[in-house]
């Protein structure tokens, strides 16, 4: 056994990124800090890229995430990735979660204990992937991340600047399936947040070819 001559406690030995990375995602799967601890399949931490500079948070896991353990991959999650696709928002470039990362029972809203519940692992998980331009999707994710009650109809496509991150708030896909005449409106947002991503020297400018790449006209 070593001794240390000083009598202090040594210092903590500093942590990989991989191993805090790590630690926060075993901390997630044990979490009992509320009661959808008890009735989740599994906590739905995130999809993506494990650093980026854009996040973008929803409200909670549904029936198809609970199962497969991974945030927005039913329906509202398959509209959601056709629209950032097509604005060259590929998965290395973003990072996807939500509010709270346990199913609510029967897809309800999560409760206010819930998300304050969660909040730990969401300033965690922010210290780690380290955004600068956030995405808040729809009024849950919108009223539990910046504590306002405003309709997310009023909020939405104006950006919001806070503590050196930008928050572009939005409608939530699963609005959009259900109000498909809405659906420019959330294109239009997922638009400008590419638009600032470039801005900020985050990604490269899309190339505009206005021509034929095959020559045929
Ligand atoms: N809706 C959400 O808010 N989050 C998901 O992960 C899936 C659907």
């Amino acid at each position: 056994m070593s001794v240390n001559p000083t009598g202090e406690q040594p210092a903590a030995a500093p942590q990989s990124f991989a191993a805090a990375f790590l630690q926060f995602e075993q901390d997630c799967q044990s979490c009992r800090n509320c009661p959808l601890g008890e009735t989740r399949r599994q906590a739905v931490v995130w999809r993506g890229a494990r650093q980026a500079r854009l996040m973008l948070i929803g409200e909670g896991p549904g029936a198809e995430e609970d199962q497969r353990g991974l945030p927005f991959v039913g329906a509202a999650g398959r509209l959601l990735d056709l629209l950032l696709t097509a604005n060259g928002l590929l998965p290395d470039t973003f990072h996807i979660c939500n509010i709270v990362k346990c199913r609510p029972p029967g897809n309800r809203v999560p409760t206010p204990e819930e998300a304050k519940a969660c909040k730990p692992l969401l300033a965690r998980q922010f210290l780690l992937v380290r955004p600068k331009v956030i995405v808040l999707l729809g009024a849950t994710a919108y009223k539990y991340f910046t504590g306002n009650n405003d309709a997310i109809s009023k909020v939405r496509g104006k950006w919001i600047e806070r503590r050196g991150s930008l928050i572009m708030p939005t409608f939530h896909p699963a609005y959009i399936l259900r109000n498909n005449n809405e659906r420019i409106r959330l294109w239009e947002d997922i638009t400008q947040v590419r638009c600032k991503m470039e801005e900020l020297g985050y990604l490269s400018p899309l190339v505009y070819q206005p021509e034929m790449p095959s020559g045929r006209s």
